[in-house]
């Protein structure tokens, strides 16, 4: 059982630990993205180095006190706060933001887990080097918090998501041990592999307080188009097409729906949409090229053997940078649109690729026997990971599908898990999905969660309740 934080507990903390170290929790300790959840902390702890987080979970640990780590605060499914239980202490990463080391030649960046995402692809970029983590929120999200959920994004599909790009980790166990683990090797068969524990445990086996990161070569062109498609399946089949013709030079490969375009002209008429009307489906396009091949040439071959294969109809291709950011900013404020309408319910899953066009068909036949409603369905088309979320039919409010929402969550996680697929994606578990890893884990996996769990942090004072419940 935990304690809570109280009064006695701070003022103990706060002797072992510098001035200034713990502070009163701000607001934003206690707030997530999608406003489910309001976060609860006894006070917020600050810490400027491995040793001092070292400090705060030595004493947490022993006093059975709740820590909840928190970086960049950005998280979907509520892994970046406490709403019930025992008062903790909310562990911030803000000052912990160095550059600790840049080995161009080598490809490899360390850098402390404060660090936001958007500095440390500046930092590579400065380098000539790429950092290919790339998602929406990254000038807030912290490297910390990346690697904390295994964050994915737009690039996974040519550089893979963030547990693919981490060499090496600085990280605190839960009873203050420092784990030593910066070390930039590409090649460590050195038994069990704790990075790649820690990575994606969501804050709940250890803290991370650094990382090395794989950077690269960057690609001297890039092109960026958009095409409209008859349907997911064509636009799988353009997928292999393109991979075909371009093999490896793909960095992104978006699904985008009519319903999204909607969704920014009725939230964001301001934003400049393409096609009018707006289709039903299209795919956004990034092209990282080497110097002798020319991106618009590229891309517009790839559409000419689309449109001849019957799998693209329309088409733009980015005539300028700003043409190529305008795609990608589209792209992007989907989801605010989606916050703005507000869901009904939000997923985050993944299916074998091909199993993908059945699962679209087959979860709107089954949504439409439930009720009325408006589906976007974007997302990461090369990974086969869609955001399949569930809005009120058009005039209709949110508040009138309260009740609804467990069962639209059940009818599409069922489905999707029925087609060998994943209710968690790249989001993580959090504390929105921990009923559906019961539900839909396997047995054996699970079982040997809860006891690295109880072997690495046998209070449980590490983000309690995210994960495992
Ligand atoms: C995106 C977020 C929702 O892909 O993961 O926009
Ligand atoms: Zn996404």
């Amino acid at each position: 059982m935990l304690n809570p934080a109280d009064p006695a507990f701070l003022d103990h903390l706060a002797g072992l630990l510098p001035p200034d170290t713990l502070r009163p929790c701000e607001a934003r300790h206690l707030e997530e993205p999608r406003g489910r959840w309001r976060g609860q902390g006894a006070a917020v702890a600050l810490p400027r180095n491995a040793e001092e987080v070292a400090i705060l979970l030595r004493a947490c640990h022993a006093a059975r006190v709740g820590v909840v780590p928190w970086a960049g605060g950005t998280g979907l499914v509520g892994g970046q706060l406490m709403p019930d239980g025992p008062l903790p202490v909310i562990l911030a990463m803000d000052r912990m933001t160095a550059l600790r080391g840049l080995w161009p030649q080598e490809n490899v960046i360390a850098v402390e887990a404060g660090m936001t995402l958007a500095e440390v692809q500046a930092r590579a970029e400065a380098a000539g080097r790429l950092f290919p983590l790339s998602l929406a929120s990254e000038g807030t999200a912290r490297i910390g918090g990346n690697l904390g959920t295994n964050a994915g994004g737009v690039n996974v599909l040519r550089y893979g998501n963030a547990r693919d790009l981490c060499l090496g980790v600085e990280a605190v166990l839960a009873d203050g041990t420092i784990h030593r683990g910066l070390t930039r090797l590409r090649k460590d068969n050195t038994g069990y592999d704790l990075r790649h524990l820690l990575i994606g445990s969501e804050g709940t086996l250890g803290i991370l307080t650094a990382a090395a990161l794989r950077l690269f070569p960057r690609p001297a062109r890039q092109g960026t188009a958009l095409l409209t498609v008859p349907s997911p399946a064509a636009a799988l089949d353009l997928l292999s097409l393109a991979q075909d013709r371009l093999p490896g030079l793909i960095s992104a490969f978006e699904l985008i729906s009519g319903t999204g375009l909607d969704f920014l002209a009725e939230t964001l008429p301001e934003l400049r949409r393409p096609f009018s009307p707006h289709p039903a489906w299209m795919v956004l396009i990034d092209l990282g090229l080497p110097r002798a091949m020319d991106p618009e040439e590229e891309l517009a071959a790839l559409f000419e053997a689309a449109a001849e294969a019957g799998l693209a109809q329309d088409g733009l291709i980015a005539q300028s940078g700003a043409q190529r950011a305008e795609f990608w900013q589209m792209r992007e404020t989907i989801p605010e649109a989606n916050r703005r309408i507000g869901a009904v319910a939000s997923h985050d899953v993944s299916l074998p690729l091909s199993a993908i066009p059945g699962f679209i068909d087959r979860a709107g036949r089954a949504l439409a026997a439930l009720g009325y409603w408006r589906i976007n369905c974007f997302g990461h088309l090369g990974d086969g990971n869609l955001h399949y979320n569930v809005f009120p039919a058009a005039g209709r409010s949110r508040a009138e599908h309260q009740n609804s929402r467990d069962q639209v969550q059940t009818c599409v996680h069922d489905l999707v898990h029925d087609l060998g697929g994943s209710v968690s994606a790249e989001h993580g578990i959090g504390r929105l999905k921990v009923a559906d890893l019961v539900r839909y884990g396997d047995p054996a996996k699970l079982a040997a969660m809860r006891a690295i769990k109880a072997a690495l942090d046998p209070h449980g004072i590490l983000n309690p309740g995210a994960v495992l419940g």
